[in-house]
């Protein structure tokens, strides 16, 4: 079962999650999605839940703002589908949109919309201006939900430190 970090929302199940499992629903149930549950991400969770975090937001947000919200959705589960454990580096920090959007062509129809999300997700790291609203606002919760995550991990590893010494 999937479900968004802060969210009560079961995506399989709950209702109140049925408009985004509609939009969805294909890229969540493919092969390439569920194997990114096989990489870590961040250090403290799966890439297929940070993938589901940046969508489910995105989503939210692009709903309220007006914008397409299936669009951001869709692109935000697949904007980091590569299925591997490089190291952070600088090197792939710039080069993983572009693999990533390799993949996703590869496995499933994507929008023009969609293809600009998952390539321009790492400006302004990596060149190129994000062309569409719905890329901006994809763009942005990435990194929002990364900094988020990587501040769980801090959590986690201090209390593990902590143990140590008591
Ligand atoms: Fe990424
Ligand atoms: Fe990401």
């Amino acid at each position: 079962m999937s479900k968004a970090i802060g969210s009560r929302y079961i995506v399989e199940l709950s209702p109140q999650a049925a408009d985004f499992r509609k939009a969805v629903r294909d890229v969540l149930e493919s092969d390439e999605v569920q194997e990114l549950k096989e990489f870590r991400h961040h250090k403290c969770m799966t890439r297929f839940q940070h993938c589901l975090n940046v969508s489910y937001y995105s989503y939210l947000l692009c709903r309220k703002l007006g914008f397409n919200a299936d669009e951001a959705a869709r692109a935000g589960m697949i904007h980091d589908l590569y299925p591997d454990c490089p190291k952070c580096s600088r090197s792939h920090l710039v080069s993983h949109p572009e693999t990533a959007l390799k993949n996703a062509r590869k496995a499933f129809d994507i929008s023009k919309v969609e293809e600009d999300v998952i390539l321009k997700h790492m400006w302004p790291i990596r060149r190129g201006r994000p062309k569409y609203p719905e890329s901006y606002v994809v763009m942005i919760t990435d990194k929002y939900i990364a900094f988020f995550e990587f501040c769980i991990y801090l959590k986690k590893s201090a209390k593990v430190r902590l143990k140590k010494y008591i």
